[in-house]
């Protein structure tokens, strides 16, 4: 089969497109023939830090047909359609097949493409359990999503508005009306503004992307209010992990997101989509032997929604 096979370079332009060998499902797997693949800032930052998958290939968010099954598979049957969060089970995706664990799979629901079902696995979860297991989130809250045109923060601003919060979103001049039209009802854009310095203040902060002061952002909280860091800068991600817990004290709350893949969330996600509550931002599609060329792209950390390889 063809994949992009990581070759020790740790450069995502580096990246091989060539042929291998076919994998074959395990008695608990299913074989999935891939149509489409989403990627994640997971990959580039896993290879930068020498995080190699078993197989060297990376792609964590897949949707395919499932081409065979292992002989203790009960619940999918050849012909499926289904979709998966690889990034726990070993990533796989920049590939034309790839087995899987059968827990890591769902059905894709038949309304929804497979290029727009890949797009939501690692992202549209890392949104949700940021903003209600993290974050707590209710009607009404006053939230704050840094780095709201990204593939998390796309997802974050329509998740909260399904959440009934007020949401503020926080991006360049050229995402503003992008925001705008997912549903934040007011956009800062980081260019003009320091909106840790407005005096503004939230119930609820989601730390997406930048790299901006923990302390600051503690500043910003209502009394009672959580900040959830969810990435960024390695700066500040460092920073949140160390000091998160120590400025944990009265009501305000600094928190870290490790999202983790979940079959129920996924099908919550899946149905959202089905039922148009969100839908997915894709800012460029390449085919995979452009791999290499997308993920370099999506290293960058500009781009604005979703990067996808179909296949
Ligand atoms: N904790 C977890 O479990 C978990 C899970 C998934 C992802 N993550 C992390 O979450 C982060 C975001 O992932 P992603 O997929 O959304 O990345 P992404 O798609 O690459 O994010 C790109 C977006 O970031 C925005 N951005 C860049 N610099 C910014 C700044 N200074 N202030 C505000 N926005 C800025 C860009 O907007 P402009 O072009 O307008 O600047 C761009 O739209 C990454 O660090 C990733 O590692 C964490």
């Amino acid at each position: 089969m063809k994949a992009v096979v990581y070759n020790k370079k740790a450069s995502p332009d580096k990246l091989i497109f060539c042929d291998i060998g076919k994998p074959v499902a395990g008695d608990n797997e299913l074989l999935i023939k891939i149509k489409a693949v989403s990627l994640n800032a997971a990959d580039y930052r896993s290879m930068k830090m020498g995080l190699i998958p078993k197989r060297k290939i990376f792609g964590a968010d897949i949707s395919g047909i499932v081409e065979s099954t292992g002989k203790d598979i009960t619940r999918f049957k050849p012909g499926d359609e289904v979709m998966a969060d690889l990034a726990d089970f070993g990533f796989g995706g920049l590939a034309e097949y790839v087995s899987v664990p059968e827990r890591a799979a769902i059905f894709k629901p038949s309304e929804i493409s497979f290029e727009d079902a890949a797009t939501l696995p690692l992202a549209a979860l890392t949104a949700l359990q940021a903003l209600r297991d993290k974050g707590c989130i209710a009607k009404g809250r006053k939230v704050l999503i840094v780095g709201c045109s990204g593939g998390v923060g796309t997802f974050a601003i329509q998740l909260a508005k399904y959440f009934d919060a007020e949401v503020t979103g926080v991006c360049s001049t050229a995402n503003i009306q992008q925001s705008l039209s997912l549903g934040a009802d007011f956009v800062i854009d980081y260019t003009k503004e320091d909106f840790l310095k407005s005096g503004k203040r939230y119930n609820l902060i989601l730390a997406i992307n930048g790299n901006y002061p923990i302390l600051a952002y503690r500043k910003c909280l209502t009394p009672g209010g959580i900040y959830v860091m969810v990435g960024g800068s390695l700066s500040q991600i460092f920073k949140s992990l160390v000091f998160g817990r120590l400025l944990s004290f009265g009501s305000r709350k600094m928190r870290s997101l490790a999202a983790k893949a979940n079959g129920d969330d996924l099908k919550f996600l899946a149905s959202l989509l089905e039922n148009g509550r969100i839908k997915p931002v894709v800012d460029r599609k390449y085919t995979l032997d452009k791999a290499p060329e997308a993920m370099t792209y999506l290293s960058q950390g500009h781009s604005t929604g979703k990067v996808i390889i179909t296949i």
